[in-house]
């Protein structure tokens, strides 16, 4: 069974009490279970892993090589700043797919600017929970066509 990890980063663990007009008032363990539901139903085995830390989130996706086939990054506030993050996703090479809650390009201006985006096959952005979703199922359609 090919294996997905999810990062979620900082913040993303306040879902449901963090600014409920822009994220709304689902927990993130509600997000939890979406994302093992959504993954169990495309047939992939699921790891989520959330940090507030731009080091630890580096770190994992470092260990992520030779284990994980795909990788679901939310890098929340680091997207708009993290070098290192999608400097490690390029590094390890696995494919990955940037997801957002809200529609980032619709927001501040200095939420417009991802650089994690280059390091990513797309974005998915705006679309709540069911981002997470989508692209867990880019992923199956990918992953079927380069069998
Ligand atoms: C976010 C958007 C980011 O700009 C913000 O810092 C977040 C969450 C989203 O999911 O919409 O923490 O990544």
């Amino acid at each position: 069974m090919k294996k997905i990890l999810v990062i979620n980063g900082p913040n993303i663990n306040m879902l449901g009490l963090r600014e409920p007009d822009i994220y709304g008032t689902k927990t993130f363990d509600d997000l939890l279970a979406f994302i093992g539901g959504a993954a169990n139903d495309a047939g992939f085995e699921v790891q989520c892993f959330q940090s507030n830390s731009e080091g630890a989130i580096v770190d994992k996706i470092q260990q992520a090589y030779g284990i994980f086939d795909g990788i679901i990054i939310n890098p929340a506030a680091y997207t708009h700043t993290s070098i290192a993050i999608p400097d490690a996703l390029k590094a390890v090479g696995i494919p990955a797919v940037e997801v957002h809650l809200s529609d980032i390009s619709q927001r501040e201006a200095y939420r417009q600017i991802s650089y994690t985006s280059e390091a990513c096959q797309i974005t998915i952005a705006g679309k709540g929970f069911e981002g997470y979703r989508e692209a867990v199922y880019f992923f199956k359609s990918s992953m079927i066509q380069n069998k």
